[in-house]
C-alpha cells in the first residue's frame, strides 16, 4: 500500500514527504502549469529531496513521447516514471518504453477495458481517475475494484494507482477496493490525520498531563490523599474499609483486614 502526492508544488510536497509516509509523486501538465516552474526544475527539486518515484507526463505522438521518455529517464534516472495517456499513441509509447525497462504510468483511465490494454502494453501503473468519474455520475471506486479483480485473476503485475482523489473517504474506499497506490493532493493527505475525537481526546489528555505536573501538585498535593477512607461496596470486597496512607506521606499502606497472602502486599 503506497501513498503518492499528486502535486507539483515543491514546498507542499516537501512538507508531506518529511512525514516519512510518502512513496512517490505524480504530476501532470496542469499541476506543472500551476506551479509556475519549468517541469524539469520541479523534477530536479523532487529528486534532490530524495523522492524515488516521480511521474513525469509526456505529450505528443508516439514517437515524441518515446523520445521524451528516454531523455527524461536518462536525465533523472530511476526516479523517473514516464506518464502517457491511454490512447493508441500513448500505449505504443508505453509498450516501447516498458520493453526498455522504463517505468510507465498510463493515465486518463476511465474504464476497465482501458486498464486491460494498458496492462497488455506493459504499464507499471494504471491511473483510473476516481474523482472525474464521480463528477460524471460513474462510480470511480467501482472501476478501481474491477481493474484490481481482473489483474488478480490474470496474474498481472501492473499496479492500480487511484488518481483524481478529492477527499479522504475516497482514499479509504480506493484502498478498500484493492488499489495498490493512491495519489492524493497535499491537502487531502493532511486531512487523513484528522478526527474530531482525536482532537477532543488529546485536549483532555493534555490538560490532565499539565495538571499532574503542575508545580502546585508535584510533591505537595498528594498529601490530600492522606488518611482518606474508601468504603468498597459489599459483595465486591466483603465490605472492607481500606485506610490508605499514601507512600508519599507515610511510607505505608494499611489494608485493614486484607489477607496479604492473597493479593497486594506493600
Ligand atoms: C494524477 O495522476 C492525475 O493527473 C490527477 O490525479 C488528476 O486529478 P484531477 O482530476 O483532480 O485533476
Amino acid at each position: 500500500m503506497k501513498i503518492f502526492i499528486d502535486s507539483a508544488d515543491v514546498w507542499a510536497i516537501k512538507d508531506a514527504y518529511e512525514t516519512g509516509l510518502i512513496d512517490g509523486v505524480t504530476t501532470n501538465p496542469t499541476l506543472i502549469m500551476k506551479s509556475g516552474r519549468h517541469p524539469e526544475k520541479v523534477y530536479q527539486k523532487l529528486k534532490d529531496m530524495g523522492i524515488g518515484d516521480i511521474s513525469m507526463e509526456v505529450v505528443g505522438n508516439a514517437e515524441t513521447m518515446i523520445n521524451e521518455g528516454r531523455r527524461l529517464k536518462a536525465k533523472f534516472g530511476d526516479c523517473a516514471t514516464i506518464k502517457v495517456p491511454c490512447t493508441p499513441d500513448g500505449l505504443l509509447a508505453c509498450h516501447t518504453l516498458s520493453k526498455e525497462l522504463i517505468r510507465v504510468n498510463v493515465t486518463l483511465i476511465f474504464s476497465t477495458a482501458q486498464a486491460i490494454l494498458a496492462a497488455k502494453a506493459g504499464a507499471a501503473y494504471v491511473s483510473p481517475f476516481v474523482g472525474r468519474l464521480e463528477d460524471n455520475s460513474h462510480s470511480g471506486v467501482e472501476v478501481v475494484r474491477s481493474i484490481v479483480d481482473i489483474y488478480k485473476k490474470h496474474g498481472i503485475y501492473t499496479e492500480v494507482l487511484a488518481a483524481s482523489i478529492r477527499d479522504v473517504a475516497k482514499v479509504t474506499l480506493a484502498f478498500w477496493n484493492g488499489a495498490h497506490i493512491c495519489t492524493i493532493p497535499p491537502k487531502v493527505f493532511t486531512k487523513m490525520y484528522d478526527h474530531v475525537l482525536t482532537d477532543a481526546g488529546l485536549k483532555i489528555f493534555d490538560e490532565d498531563h499539565k495538571t499532574t505536573f503542575s508545580s502546585e501538585r508535584v510533591g505537595g498535593d498528594m498529601d490530600r490523599l492522606d488518611g482518606l477512607s474508601y468504603d468498597f461496596p459489599t459483595g465486591i470486597d466483603d465490605g472492607f474499609t481500606y485506610t490508605i496512607d499514601t507512600p508519599e506521606t507515610q511510607g505505608t499502606v494499611d489494608f485493614g483486614d486484607f489477607d496479604p497472602g492473597v493479593g497486594f502486599n506493600p
